[in-house]
């Protein structure tokens, strides 16, 4: 084996056996130490759900990229396998950036990756030459391919960036293996490149599929590409947005792309757009389908913008969301908590019609690992409340807001009291739908908050910090609301 990779191992080995369960959360998957971004492989093998994730083990801050690996059988078990793969070879010395994998009809498992070279020019400037490469396994061991990279620069369109393409997603259809990658067009913004392979080894450009045109950010990253409920779906995370009301918000954000696939031309045809997350921390989504059928989605649970902001002393940098199912209903992309949250849900609390009016606590609502569904309905139909809260990670300093405020029906949360010792993004607005009643579903698992909002219309995330003993909740209102909730600790 590789030194890099041996490496990686033996300070895994050295490490993950003493990881303290008091510092991880239960269900969400994390590097155990150092950090982690992109979702990487997400993929069935063998009858198990397989992920990778971009990865440095030595530290808590982005640096050389390995793979790191997990595996589970209902996305929220996971178990922790040996770092998959490091950057070892001259193609790939500066980085194994984000890819996917697929299980071959051979039965080996294939990782296609972004395999990175940094180039210094004469002037000092560093260029990361960005190409693609694969390595194949068996689930624990994966050797890369003596003709790697199988895609550069000579496969791009003319006038198209070397330095910006990135992100392979692989799927077999039609009888023939295709990737979507992300890749930047003369025009400097953003376009997503089709390509085909026979045999996953040798790959010839097809088509541009997409294209940013300076209108959704700069360049567009690990995009995810499929159909879903008679609609297809593009997944693109994006560089440099800038806000449009309170649809996207500025930076690195994600943008779904709904519409349909003219399998003629191989190009996506663009009915609707929208944000694919409404928190501060989600970025890089992947999906898989899963052996039932289901399309389930996992991204990374931080920001870039964020990224250096972390709790002192913890291990690790850096979660993924809990995979979520997805769906499209009314031309929105619809996510759900996947449905095997559910076998880990313990004891159960719930009420139902509690006229809320000032601030109340409801005996036995509280906790940190907890799945809770709220839902709202005006106390009083001729006088709407003016806002209602759920307030939640709360002691006498700290709480993190939920707040619905029904004249511009937003939704805002609130997390300038959750822990962090830096003044970041904590507050995000959003838009949502009208209903005759509001439904909260909230997701929380130690540092994490992930809201629901009307049966998956949106979906928010946010990392918090809160100390762990800040664990009551408390609604409130300005005028009053009849609410029912049900919650459940989550026991992984
Ligand atoms: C997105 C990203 C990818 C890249 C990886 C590097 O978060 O920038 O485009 O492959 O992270 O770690």
């Amino acid at each position: 084996m590789k030194d890099k990779l041996q490496r990686a191992r033996t300070f895994e080995q050295r490490y993950h056996p003493h990881l303290s369960e008091t510092e991880q959360p239960r269900f969400h998957v994390t590097g155990g130490v150092g950090w982690i971004n992109d979702p990487n492989g997400f993929s069935v093998y063998r009858g198990e759900y397989h992920l990778f994730y971009q990865y440095n083990p030595y530290d808590t801050k982005w640096g050389p990229m390995h793979w790191g690996h997990v595996k589970t059988r209902d996305f929220l078990h996971w178990d922790r396998l040996p770092c998959a793969l490091a950057p070892d070879e001259s193609y790939d010395k500066d980085g194994c950036f984000s890819g996917s994998a697929l299980e071959l009809p051979d039965g080996r498992h294939l990782l296609l990756y972004t395999s990175v070279r940094n180039v210094r020019r004469s002037n000092g400037v560093v260029d990361g030459y960005q190409t693609q490469s694969v390595a194949v396994g068996d689930g624990i061991d994966y050797q890369k391919f003596e003709g790697n990279p199988i895609l550069d620069a000579d496969d791009l369109p003319e006038g198209n960036s070397r330095i910006d393409f990135r992100d392979p997603k692989i799927w077999f259809e039609e009888g023939k293996f295709w990737a979507v990658v992300g890749n930047r067009s003369a025009d400097k913004s953003g376009s997503i490149l089709l390509f085909e392979s026979d045999d996953t080894f040798h790959w010839r450009f097809c088509s541009v599929l997409a294209s940013c045109h300076n209108q959704y950010g700069k360049m567009w990253e690990c995009p995810d590409f499929f159909e879903l409920d008679g609609k297809q779906v593009l997944l693109i995370s994006t560089q440099n947005m800038t806000s449009m009301g309170l649809e996207f918000h500025p930076g690195n954000a994600t943008l779904c792309i709904l519409g349909r696939y003219d399998r003629e031309k191989r190009h996506m045809l663009r009915d609707n757009t929208h944000a694919v997350d409404y928190g501060t921390d989600f970025y890089a989504m992947q999906t898989l389908k899963a052996l039932d059928g289901r399309r389930v989605m996992i991204a990374w649970m931080q920001s870039w913008e964020s990224s250096g902001c972390k709790l002192k002393g913890l291990p690790f940098c850096g979660q993924m969301t809990l995979p979520r199912e997805l769906s499209v209903r009314d031309g929105r992309l619809i996510q759900n908590p996947v449905r095997e949250i559910e076998q880990y849900r313990a004891v159960k609390v719930s009420y139902q019609n509690m006229m809320i009016t000032d601030e109340t606590s409801l005996q036995g609502v509280c906790g940190r690992f907890l799945d809770m569904t709220v839902t709202v309905r005006p106390g009083n139909r001729d006088h709407m409340y003016r806002y209602f809260k759920v307030n939640v990670a709360k002691d006498g300093e700290r709480v993190t807001m939920i707040r619905h405020k029904p004249e511009n029906n937003t939704i805002r949360v609130d997390r300038s009291r959750s822990g962090f010792p830096h003044d970041i993004v904590n507050v995000r607005d959003f838009p949502i739908f009208p209903h005759d009643e509001l439904k909260l579903r909230i997701i929380m698992d130690r540092y994490s908050l992930e809201l629901f909002v009307n049966d998956g219309e949106q979906a928010a995330s946010f990392v918090i910090y809160t100390p762990i003993s800040a664990d009551s909740i408390s609604f409130s209102c300005d005028g009053s609301a009849i609410i029912d909730v049900v919650k459940y600790d989550i026991e992984v």
